[in-house]
């Protein structure tokens, strides 16, 4: 397709006079605050264990689970809840959510180990393209695994795997949330499910009882409650016999945590479009935020969605499966400045092989020195000791001054970062839970 550049001018100059909205200062004061407020807890940790760390407080994502629970179960009448261990695989992090009434979701053999080694009892398995060794680990542990299945071919694997070692498991299937772009890969179209069920009621070891669907980064329940809106559509279309073996549908996870998605200029409509014209994003002290919506607000909305559009259909137990909005605030990075090459410029013992990509690039978190605490942001180059210029902490710091030895602390790393840690240059930061 050519595209008609003059077409596009005013998009251009719209999106440069696009404002994204700021990061209010009094949100961000008050979250360092917070964490400054508890920095003799963090530093005490230090004495045993050196830096770099990912500390995990336990007490936080303890709290986390209790109020995504109590926001869902004060809406909804039957709900369960699992952990989408891909959002952070170190498992004591799912062995805390175990111990708080979480199952656990899981996308691969490789999480499904570590569930099943952890005891989970009730886990639930979603993916594409599962492998047979996959299946049949999954199937071997029918009692404690509902297989949520991603397409007609993956049924007929699953049924011959099963059969093999005569087990009946039981299943749900993922429903396709948008059948265009990058996200088709995922499950079967909701039109094609009266055709699903019909297959899977001749294949004698597959008890399907479910449905399951997903959308990803959701601020707000819109996108959740468009999908429950058409799922009503489709629930009308199955005949009544299969809608009557409708046990729970699985809404996924995908609530962003309420502080909203802190962003650095370069990562703005504006920021990208001027870094793409070879001019400077913005200023680096300017920090913008897409807001949130609270999970109370989530679970009443979606809630709403449900009762209308699912219950007037069929009665079943709800699954959700947060995986960001439980772990996020749980886990910090700590460690420590090892050169200062300017006063503007240090370098730290971790580098972002931590986080397994180059996240501050685009995303704003602070980084708060705890060895001289201060509530004012001070510009300063903190860089990860890897070999690439990509190796961003951020620009600035909160603190008095900063000196190697000084102690670094960025807050609320637990989603998406752990699990995506790379065995790349340097050690990797040890594992603290507290
Ligand atoms: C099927 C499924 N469920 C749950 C999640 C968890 O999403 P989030 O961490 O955004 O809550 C994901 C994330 O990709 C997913 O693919």
């Amino acid at each position: 397709m050519t595209v008609n550049t003059s077409d596009l001018f005013p998009k251009f100059t719209a999106t440069l006079s696009q404002a994204t909205p700021r990061l209010p200062p009094g949100e961000l004061l008050a979250f360092v605050k917070h964490h400054f407020d508890r920095r003799h807890l963090y530093l005490g940790v230090l004495d045993d264990h050196p830096a770099p760390l990912y500390l995990q407080e336990s007490a936080v994502l303890r709290q986390r689970a209790q109020q995504l629970k109590q926001a869902f179960r004060a809406v909804l009448p039957v709900v369960s809840f699992y952990y989408a261990v891909k959002s952070n695989n170190q498992p004591d992090i799912s062995r805390i959510l175990l111990a708080s009434e979480f199952g656990l979701d899981v996308s691969s053999g490789l999480e499904l180990e570590m569930a099943l080694s952890l005891g989970a009892r009730d886990i639930v398995f979603s993916g594409p393209a599962k492998t047979a060794a996959e299946l049949r680990l999954a199937a071997a542990h029918a009692d404690r695994v509902v297989i949520l299945m991603d397409s007609f071919g993956e049924l007929q694997r699953l049924e011959a795997i099963a059969a093999a070692i005569n087990r009946q498991v039981r299943c749900g299937v993922r429903l396709t949330v948008n059948t265009e772009g990058l996200w088709r890969k995922f499950g079967i179209p909701p039109e094609t499910l009266p055709a699903f069920w019909q297959e899977a009621r001749r294949c004698d070891h597959i008890h399907l009882e479910g449905l399951q669907f997903h959308s990803s980064w959701n601020l707000s329940p819109d996108n959740q409650i468009a999908f429950i809106r058409r799922l009503g559509g489709v629930l009308a279309d199955l005949p009544p016999a299969d809608r009557a073996e409708i046990e729970f549908i699985d809404i996924g996870g995908g609530y962003w945590p309420a502080q909203g998605e802190w962003l650095q200029p370069a990562a703005t409509p504006r920021g990208q479009l001027l870094a793409a014209l070879g001019e400077p994003p913005g200023p680096l002290e300017t920090h913008h935020r897409l807001p949130a919506t609270p999970i109370e607000v989530f679970a009443d909305r979606i809630a709403a969605a449900i009762h209308q559009h699912l219950f007037s259909a069929l009665a079943c137990r709800i699954c959700l499966e947060p995986g960001r909005w439980v772990c996020n605030d749980a886990v910090h990075l700590l460690m420590s400045v090892v050169d200062k090459k300017a006063p503007d410029l240090v370098i730290t013992d971790a580098g972002t092989n931590a986080v397994g990509w180059e996240r501050f690039e685009s995303d704003y978190f602070p980084v708060l020195n705890l060895s001289r605490p201060a509530l004012a942001e001070k510009p300063c180059h903190i860089l990860g000791s890897l070999c690439t210029p990509h190796d961003v902490w951020g620009w600035l710091y909160f603190g008095a001054d900063i000196q190697p030895g000084d102690i670094l602390m960025i807050p609320t790393q637990g989603a998406y970062t752990y699990s995506l840690r790379q065995n790349f240059i340097k050690p990797l930061p040890a594992v603290l839970t507290i």
